[in-house]
This record gives C-alpha cells, sequence and structure tokens, in this order.
C-alpha cells in the first residue's frame, strides 16, 4: 500500500510501479479537476502542487508522491467558498472552455506566494508552460493581476 496526502487527506492506495500521479488522483480518486492533454509533460493541463510546488501529474509516478503534500483544484475552495483566486477567474472571464483552468490557478496561487504582486509579464513568464488552447491569454493574465490585487500583499490563506 502506498500512502498519499492529498487535498489535506491521507489515503492508503494499491498502486502499480507505473502508474502517474495524474492517473491514480483521476482514475482511482476521482478528481476529475485533473485534466490530462497531451500527457507528455508539454501542455501543462495535469499540473498539480506537490509540497506547494507545480509538477506536472502526467509525467510523474504516484510513488514519488508518497510523503508529499499534493493539492488539487478539488482541495482549494467549494462551491460555497471559492478561494479569492477563482473569484478572481470568474470575475475577470479568465476561461473560456475552462480545460486548462485548474493547473493555471494552481500554478497562480505558487506564483502569488513567492511573488504576491507579479507585473503582467512576470504572469506571463510563471505561467509559460500553460497551453490555453481557446487562447484566452489575456484574460487569464488580467484574473491573475486582480486576485493578486484581492489577496493583497499577504500570504494565500487557503
Ligand atoms: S497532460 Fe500533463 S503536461 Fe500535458
Ligand atoms: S480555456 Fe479552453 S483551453 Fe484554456
Amino acid at each position: 500500500m502506498t500512502k498519499l496526502n492529498i487535498n489535506h487527506r491521507e489515503y492508503e492506495l494499491e498502486i502499480e510501479p507505473h502508474e502517474t500521479l495524474a492517473d491514480v488522483l483521476y482514475k482511482k480518486l476521482n478528481l476529475i479537476g485533473v485534466r490530462q492533454s497531451c500527457g507528455k509533460g508539454e501542455c501543462g493541463s495535469c499540473t498539480v502542487l506537490m509540497d506547494g510546488k507545480p509538477v506536472l501529474s502526467c509525467i510523474m509516478l504516484a510513488m514519488q508522491a508518497e510523503g508529499k503534500e499534493i493539492l488539487t483544484i478539488e482541495g482549494l475552495g467549494s462551491h460555497d467558498n471559492l478561494h479569492p483566486i477563482q473569484e478572481a477567474f470568474i470575475e475577470e472571464h479568465g476561461f473560456q472552455c475552462g480545460f486548462c483552468t485548474p493547473g493555471i490557478i494552481l500554478s497562480t496561487k505558487n506564483l502569488l506566494e513567492v511573488n504576491p504582486r507579479p507585473s503582467a509579464s512576470e504572469v506571463g513568464e510563471a505561467l509559460s508552460g500553460h497551453i490555453c488552447r481557446c487562447g484566452a491569454y489575456s484574460k487569464i493574465i488580467n484574473s491573475v493581476l486582480k486576485a493578486s490585487e484581492k489577496i493583497g500583499d499577504g500570504h494565500v490563506e487557503k
């Protein structure tokens, strides 16, 4: 059995050595906010946070996550209590189809922890590993800047 800490909860799971973290999160735990697209580390859509830092879950073995804290979009906020970054993306229309959005929001959380007041170009650089097939980039950047305003100069709380 492999022990994983996911969204502040401990799981004990039967995991095969070849299984990726993305597959375990999506298929075994039904965390459907973990979006797989390219499956080879090129688009960023499967991004989750591991000990607070973005990782590409499609090219990471699930076993490598043992002893780490994994956060997916399901662990960030809820319908009744959205995270300020989620609120900002809604207010600024920072998505179209929404497929890339969970990964981008999680990378944004990390960005605003290390750089609470990024410039637009710093946002673009921080999110450069994410491909948005809808081309919503300018609204995504506005959403991140709005989130930065909402959160202020403090650290992201949740
Ligand atoms: S699905 Fe993981 S980087 Fe594209
Ligand atoms: S909003 Fe559709 S892929 Fe980004």
